[in-house]
């Protein structure tokens, strides 16, 4: 369960945010460069189909491991027509999936026709309904009451910047890498700007989405330390505090580095910057591993009592 809903969350996060990217940031700074957005989008077009895929594929497996487990009874049993139409169309993790797998669709015919801009725009819609619907699959969408709402739409807000930073990375590194794109400084360096200033956005929405959702699920000093719940999320964020360390130096040492045209010192640092962004990338891929676990443990809240401080 899981390694599936990691799986999930990787290729929801990198499908939703190189979406993001290519309608946000791509299609701007390339309108007037055909040859290097033609070399681009063959490019992103099949990382994108490809994590569509993944993402589509490791969603079924969710779906089948959840109506197991919600049946009790072991997988090879659980898969009749019966107990899988029950929690399809009687379960809210059921009404969920269904919801994503027709978003996930809409998205990749989309895809297939993406030459109009309705259509882009389409998939760009689709694709963050892709990655906020998550909130209803985890420990959010089972909140009561006026709480509930607000987890919801903290979560649904975390789970769509965290897709828009992890995955935005995937496709930066792949647009960094076009060699059309790679001879001209000036496009590199306008699609570094805007790619960290949507950075900016989706980290400042992260850590407040992500504070509602700790102080819903873990609610006390004891219950971060005191529980697993709690030491997981704090893995969880110290790996967050590495990613902000690369994003700085990449913001403030060497996106300047990158003015000045045709020298060696502005290739040194886009090199750098490719190397940054991908570990980047590999350690936000690191916290989806995580958030893997946290929505199977039990919220450290329900495990604390009230009276502890
Ligand atoms: C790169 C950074 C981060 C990424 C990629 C990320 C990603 C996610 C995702 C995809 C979820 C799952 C939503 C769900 O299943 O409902 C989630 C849940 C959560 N995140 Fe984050 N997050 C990040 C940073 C943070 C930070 C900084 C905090 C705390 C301030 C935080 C706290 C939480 C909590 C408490 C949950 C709820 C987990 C649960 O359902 O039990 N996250 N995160």
């Amino acid at each position: 369960m899981i390694a599936t809903r990691a799986v999930h969350f990787m290729a929801t996060a990198v499908t939703t945010g190189s979406v993001i990217f290519g309608v946000l940031i791509a299609t701007p700074v390339l309108q007037h460069h055909a040859a290097a957005a033609t070399s681009f989008r063959s490019r992103a077009r099949w990382e994108i189909w490809a994590s569509l895929v993944v993402a589509m594929i490791s969603g079924a497996i969710w779906l089948l491991l959840q109506a197991a487990s919600m049946s009790g009874m072991p997988l090879s049993e659980a898969l009749t027509g019966e107990v899988l139409s029950t929690v399809v169309g009687e379960t809210q993790f059921g009404e969920v999936t269904t919801i994503r797998a027709g978003f996930a669709i809409c998205l990749a015919a989309s895809l297939a026709y993406d030459r109009a801009a309705a259509s882009r725009w389409l998939g760009l819609a689709v694709a963050v309904g892709l990655a906020g619907s998550l909130a209803w699959t985890g420990h959010a969408g089972s909140t009561i009451g006026a709480s509930g709402y607000l987890h919801l739409t903290a979560d649904a807000l975390h789970a769509t910047a965290a897709a828009a930073w992890i995955g935005g990375l995937v496709s930066l590194i792949i647009f960094l890498a076009t060699a059309q794109i790679r001879e001209n400084m000036s496009l590199v360096r306008d699609a570094v700007e805007r790619f960290s200033t949507m950075g900016i956005v989706a980290v400042a929405t992260i850590l407040l989405s992500g504070g509602v959702n700790a102080a819903i699920l873990v609610g006390s000093l004891r219950g971060l330390v005191g529980t697993e719940y709690g030491r997981v999320l704090i893995l969880k964020l110290a790996i967050f505090a590495v990613m902000l360390a690369f994003a700085a130096i990449n913001r403030l040492r060497l996106t300047p580095q990158l003015a000045t045209i045709g020298s060696e010192q502005s290739s040194i640092a886009l090199r750098q910057l490719i190397r940054n962004s991908a570990i980047e990338a590999t350690l936000g891929l690191g916290i989806l591993v995580i958030v893997g676990v946290l929505g199977t443990l039990h919220p450290a809240v329900h495990l604390i009592s009230p009276a502890s401080p």
